[in-house]
């Protein structure tokens, strides 16, 4: 998976650290990226000594990866619910735990899974970390509708560009086969109402901001981890 910001000693710090956390006879939601790779390799191994837990993976990465520490795993829809959900995010206000997230192209499928979980635990670096957000957001949409919902961006206030890997590739597809505007609108005082006009776009799948989902913030550090609930 892309590796990005901190290093992987402070990732996996705040990765193991969540693991930590799950205890037998749990439905996990496992996290796409980085940072929460580092907590699906841990309960992987926690597996092998006996954890009894089922996993949800938010992306075909997640899925991969749980397959291959053997992790059972169980569709979303064979469950009543998801206890805890453990995901990374590409930048987070600590005091609130809101955060923005996408930067995998794997938000649908991740605000979903937390939405259905008790718990969110959030995984993260210290580069992670700010008083406001003012990461892009990335905007998962039907491929038709990616002209439309730019323009309704930028009627927002926000600036949208469609997500390439490269200049010279085509557009990035969702694991939904949809497509990725990152939108920058520079800093967002007001999380909660800009989550609500995204999400009222036509043709918008779902967006990266999340607002009052996370329970809990584990940073990992050099010297260690702190977590906040
Ligand atoms: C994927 C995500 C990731 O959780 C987010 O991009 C953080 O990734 P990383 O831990 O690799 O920095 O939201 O859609």
């Amino acid at each position: 998976m892309k590796s990005t910001g901190g290093t992987e000693a402070q990732k996996r710090r705040a990765g193991e650290a969540a693991a930590n956390a799950v205890e037998s006879g749990m439905v996990v939601g496992l996290g796409t990226g980085s940072t929460a790779a580092h907590a699906i390799r841990a309960l992987g191994e926690a597996v092998e000594s006996g954890l009894d837990i089922v996993g949800v993976p938010t992306s075909f990465g997640a899925r991969e990866l749980a397959i291959d520490c053997e992790i059972p795993l169980v569709g979303l829809d064979e469950v009543d619910g998801i206890d805890l959900a453990i995901d990374g995010a590409d930048q987070i206000v600590l005091d609130s735990g809101n955060c923005i997230k996408g930067g995998g192209a794997a938000h649908s499928r991740e605000k979903l899974v937390a939405s259905a979980a008790d718990d969110l635990h959030i995984v993260v670096d210290p580069t992670k970390t700010i008083d406001v957000l003012d990461h892009t957001v990335a905007v998962e949409v039907l491929p038709d509708a990616h002209t439309v919902v730019a323009d309704a961006i930028d009627s927002l206030g926000g600036d949208a560009t469609l997500r390439r890997a490269s200049d010279k590739d085509g557009p990035v597809v969702t694991d939904n086969g949809n497509l990725v505007c990152d939108a920058e609108f520079g800093r967002i005082d007001e999380p909660a109402s800009l989550a609500t006009d995204l999400a009222t776009i036509p043709g918008v799948v779902e967006h990266g901001l999340f607002v009052e989902y996370a329970t809990a913030v584990s940073v990992g550090s050099d010297e260690g981890v702190s977590t906040t609930t």
